[in-house]
């Protein structure tokens, strides 16, 4: 080792003692990658030590150590040929949870959103999403215009950022998803109910992306509002979907006090602010004139202590609305584009998305809509 330069010897009576690269480079005051290099030089010396030194002998590349070197002499004993063999550097299951822990140390856990300083006691904003059906694929040449995952992510975050800014700053705020938010419910790429072909993207991309859409939209409510609360309302695009999407959800927000997301077994997803009952529902497979007999019968409480009753649904992908016996009901707007049967069957609306303001005594305080 007479070879080794007073660095080298340092690291390597280092080495010997500590046991680790770790806790060398702890001793020493240095990288764990100082130590791995120095190591590798003194390895490598060592086994030239064992031929003729030559000159030429290449370092070896990022993460490989010398394994062996291979002489091939002439018959006057001078080197003819030398092989350099490199090995992918072995480290310790120790070493590797020390490196591992070192890179994971250096990541820090990402910090709860601030709450809003003064929020408006009184006031809720409902943040309106009418069936996304995300995943949905459309080509221009047949419906119109291109449409894909990327667009459908998009036009939703820019259209709930813009709703968001324009909102008061409500002490809540509700993100009422009204069901097929997603296009499809599994792999088959079909409607469950009928079985008709969809024009979809890759399920399990769709799947992927769809619990950090939503997970996005909440944290955009969060900096505006002091508590979130988020509806999510299965349609018949989506029955299955719909549910674990909504269980992804709340495992994700389950330790965040400031937000609350109600389990959605149920077809009817109901609330009330104040005075306010708010009963939403998909829509399909029952009209506004049954879902109010529903509700009066099965909220009767709820319906006898509020002044202020609305019914919000999706299904049909256009803006309506009706009153009923003291309740208001509406079908909202939707921000994609009609697919390819949508297209074909001649339907096509105003692509929009609503946020409405609700008043705890007074019902509802005022509207905003983003049209596309
Ligand atoms: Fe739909």
């Amino acid at each position: 080792m007479d070879n080794l330069t007073d660095r080298q010897k340092e690291v390597l009576e280092a080495y010997n003692k500590a046991g680790s690269h770790r806790k060398a480079a702890e001793l020493l005051g240095c990288s764990r990658n100082a130590i791995a290099q120095s190591l590798n030089q003194i390895k490598t010396k060592s086994l030239k030590g064992q031929g003729t030194l030559t000159p030429t002998l290449t370092p070896c590349e990022p993460g490989f150590l010398t394994k062996r070197i291979s002489t091939a002499r002439r018959e006057d004993g001078s080197i003819a040929l030398q092989w350099h063999i490199q090995e992918p550097e072995k480290a310790s299951l120790e070493e590797i949870q020390d490196h591992l822990l070192d890179v994971f140390s250096s990541i820090k856990p990402c910090k709860p959103l601030p709450q809003p300083k003064k929020t408006l006691s009184d006031l809720a904003s409902c943040y309106i999403i009418g069936d996304h059906h995300l995943g949905m694929t459309a080509c221009s040449e047949e419906t119109g215009q291109d449409w894909d995952l990327e667009k459908s992510e998009q036009i939703l975050i820019e259209s709930t950022q813009k709703l968001v800014a324009r909102s008061p700053d409500s002490h809540t705020g509700y993100l009422i998803n009204l069901g097929d938010f997603m296009h499809a419910d599994d792999k088959t790429n079909r409607t469950p109910r009928s079985g008709h072909a969809l024009d979809s993207e890759h399920f399990c991309k769709v799947a992927r992306r769809a619990g950090i859409l939503q997970k996005t939209l909440v944290e955009l409510m969060l900096q505006k509002h002091k508590k979130v609360e988020v509806i999510n309302v299965r349609g018949n695009h989506d029955p299955n979907s719909g549910m674990w999407l909504n269980e992804v959800l709340r495992a994700y927000f389950l330790n965040n006090k400031r937000v609350n997301i109600p389990q959605n077994l149920h077809k009817f997803l109901w609330f009330t602010w104040g005075k306010n009952l708010v009963v939403t529902h998909h829509g399909d497979g029952i009209n506004w004139a049954r879902m109010h007999q529903s509700v009066v019968s099965n909220l009767s409480k709820e319906w006898g202590e509020s002044d202020y009753r609305f019914g919000w649904t999706g299904h049909l992908h256009h803006e309506e609305s009706k009153e009923i016996g003291g309740m208001k009901f509406e079908r909202f707007g939707v921000l994609p584009p009609p697919d390819a049967w949508h297209s074909g069957e001649g339907y096509g609306s105003q692509r929009s998305m609503t946020c409405i303001v609700l008043h705890k005594t007074q019902g509802l305080d005022t509207r905003y809509q983003v049209t596309v």
